[in-house]
């Protein structure tokens, strides 16, 4: 399988705002594309990438090229359209994105990841991709994770 992070451009940011989750993941992943394109023209750090399996456009994701204050890189969104759920594209784009931070952001040692307590496959997911949970503390809606590079 191959799967490329491309970055969003005037070619295909339409195509992104089409790019949409099954209707009972809105409670786990309320915000459409178009806000999370919106809100990186306004947060520096936002970079976005649509997700492509060879040549088909099929999700979307968010992460931050600078730290917080305390040191974590931040992936904010990523979601797989609802055609394409299931198929492996979401683990393979999170390895992808993964080895990109590694590779180049030098000061990237630790990445976090929020979801909704509710939404099981990103757990999973997340969670057999090394993220740990920080707490059992919900976090603005949300259990927040990190993974720690070595
Ligand atoms: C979470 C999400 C990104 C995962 O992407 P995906 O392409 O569907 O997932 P994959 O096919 O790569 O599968 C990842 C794992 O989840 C499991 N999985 C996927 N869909 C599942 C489902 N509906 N039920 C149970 N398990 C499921 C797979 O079996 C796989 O496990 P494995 O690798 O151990 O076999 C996608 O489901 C999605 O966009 N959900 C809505 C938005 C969202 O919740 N985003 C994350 C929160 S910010």
């Amino acid at each position: 399988m191959v799967i490329s992070l491309k970055p969003v451009s005037i070619e295909n940011w339409y195509a992104c705002t089409q790019l949409k989750v099954k209707t009972e993941q809105l409670d786990v992943f309320p915000a459409p594309v178009v806000y999370w394109i919106a809100e990186s023209k306004y947060v520096d750090e936002f970079e976005v990438r649509a997700i492509y399996s060879e040549e088909e456009l099929v999700g979307f994701l968010v992460f931050c090229l600078q730290p917080d204050k305390d040191g974590n890189h931040w992936i904010p969104a990523i979601m797989i359209d609802e055609k394409h759920q299931g198929k492996g594209y979401g683990r393979a784009a999170m390895e992808r994105l993964m080895e990109w931070m590694r590779l180049n952001l030098s000061a990237c040692k630790k990445i976090m990841i929020g979801h909704r307590p509710n939404n099981q496959v990103a757990e999973r997911l997340y969670e057999s991709l090394g993220f740990s949970k920080v707490s059992e503390e919900i976090v603005d809606g949300e259990i927040i994770r990190l993974l720690k590079i070595e």
